[in-house]
C-alpha cells in the first residue's frame, strides 16, 4: 500500500521534469544577475589592472577603470557593486578608511559618475587600512578596542555617504556598530542611507585570498575575537537579532557555503532581505578545480549560486557575478 503510494507520486514527479517547458514551469529556485552583487578591490594609481594570483579573474584596478567596469555590468544586468578599498599607507587608527579623499571615497564618486543607477554599496571596516591589520584599534595591551573603533567606523560610513554611496555595509563585528553607524548617519542626514550588515560572519579561513588580495591578514592573532565561532547556529540568530533591533536594513551570513544551514535558519528568523557573502576562498577553490579540468566551472558555479539561493538568500554577494551573468543569458 505505502510502496504504492510512493510510486505513484515518483511517476508524477518524473512526467514534469521530462519536458524543458514544464521543468521551467515547476523549478523552485531563479537565479537572475540583479539578484548578484559584484565586490571590487579599488586601488590608488592610473591605468592600474593588477591581477589577484588567488583570485583568477579578479583585479586590483585604480579609479578610472571603474566607467569600464560600471558599462560591463550593466550590459550583463549586475546592478550591484561591493567596494573595498585598498589604500597606498597604513596606519594604527586605519586613517585611509575615513579620510575625506580615501581611496573607498573616490571609487564611489567614480562608480556613480559612471552610472548613477548602479547600486554602490561599500565595505565599513578598517583592516584593510590599518597596518596590524586588525578590525578596529588596539588597546595598549594589543586588544581590539570595541569602543574606539565604534567612533572610528561611524566616520567611515559618513564619510562614504558623503561621497554618494547608496549603501554602507560594516564588516568588522564590533558590538554595536550597526546602531553606532545608524546614529551618525542619521545625525549627518543620512536617513535615507540603508545598512547592510554582516551579521553572522564567522572567523573563517576561506578569506585567505580576499587578505592577500586586500593586504589586509592581521599581523598578530587573529579575528576570533570578534568574528564567530563556525560551530555556532544560534549565535548567528542572536547576532542577527541585534543588529535588526539597531535597525539593520540587510542582513549577511559570511561565508556562504559552509553556512547554508545558517542561511536557512536566518531566512526563518528575520523578514528583512538576506544576502549570503560568496567569498574569496569558495571562489578560488572553484577556480583552482576547473583550470585543473576537474568539473565542469559553468555548471559547478551555477548549481553552487543556485544553492546558496535555495537556502534562502534573496542576494548573492559573488565574484563570480560576471560569468554567471553570462552563462545565465547564454542559456
Ligand atoms: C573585512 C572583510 C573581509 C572580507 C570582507 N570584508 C576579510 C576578513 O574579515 O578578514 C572577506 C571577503 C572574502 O573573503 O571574499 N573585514
Ligand atoms: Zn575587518
Amino acid at each position: 500500500m505505502i510502496v504504492e503510494t510512493r510510486s505513484a507520486s515518483f511517476t508524477r514527479t518524473r512526467r514534469t521534469r521530462r519536458s524543458g517547458a514544464l521543468r521551467g514551469l515547476v523549478r523552485e529556485t531563479r537565479l537572475d544577475p540583479s539578484q548578484f552583487v559584484y565586490p571590487l578591490f579599488v586601488t590608488p594609481g592610473v591605468g592600474v589592472r593588477e591581477p589577484i594570483a588567488s583570485m583568477p579573474g579578479q583585479f586590483r584596478l585604480s579609479p578610472d577603470q571603474l566607467a569600464a567596469e560600471a558599462r560591463e555590468l550593466r550590459e550583463l544586468g549586475v546592478r550591484a557593486v561591493l567596494l573595498f578599498g585598498i589604500p597606498a599607507s597604513k596606519d594604527p587608527l586605519g586613517s585611509g578608511a575615513y579620510a575625506q579623499d580615501g581611496i573607498a571615497q573616490e571609487a564611489v564618486e567614480a562608480c556613480k559618475q559612471a552610472d548613477p543607477e548602479l547600486a554602490v554599496i561599500a565595505d565599513v571596516c578598517l583592516c584593510e587600512y590599518t597596518d596590524h591589520g586588525h578590525c578596529g584599534p588596539l588597546t595598549a595591551t594589543g586588544e581590539v578596542d570595541n569602543d574606539a573603533a565604534l567612533e572610528l567606523l561611524a566616520r567611515t560610513a559618513v564619510s562614504l555617504a558623503e561621497a554618494g554611496v547608496d549603501v554602507v555595509a560594516p564588516s568588522d563585528m564590533m558590538d554595536g556598530r550597526v546602531g553606532a553607524i545608524r546614529e551618525a548617519l542619521d545625525g549627518s542626514g543620512f536617513e535615507q542611507t540603508p545598512i547592510m550588515a554582516y551579521s553572522a560572519k564567522y572567523a573563517s579561513a576561506y578569506y585567505g585570498p580576499f587578505r592577500e588580495a586586500a593586504d589586509s591578514a592581521p599581523q598578530f592573532g587573529d579575528r576570533r575575537g570578534y568574528q564567530m565561532d563556525p560551530a555556532n547556529v544560534r549565535e548567528a540568530l542572536r547576532e542577527v537579532a541585534a543588529d535588526v533591533a539597531e535597525q539593520a536594513d540587510i542582513v549577511i551570513v559570511k561565508p556562504a557555503l559552509a553556512y547554508l544551514d545558517v542561511v536557512r535558519a536566518v531566512r526563518e528568523s528575520t523578514d528583512l532581505p538576506l544576502a549570503a557573502y560568496n567569498v574569496s576562498g569558495e571562489y578560488a577553490m572553484l577556480k583552482a578545480a576547473a583550470a585543473q579540468g576537474w568539473l565542469d566551472e559553468e555548471r559547478a558555479v551555477l548549481e553552487t549560486l543556485t544553492g546558496i539561493r535555495r537556502a534562502g538568500a534573496d542576494i548573492v554577494i559573488t565574484y563570480h557575478a560576471k560569468e554567471a551573468a553570462r552563462w545565465l543569458r547564454e542559456a
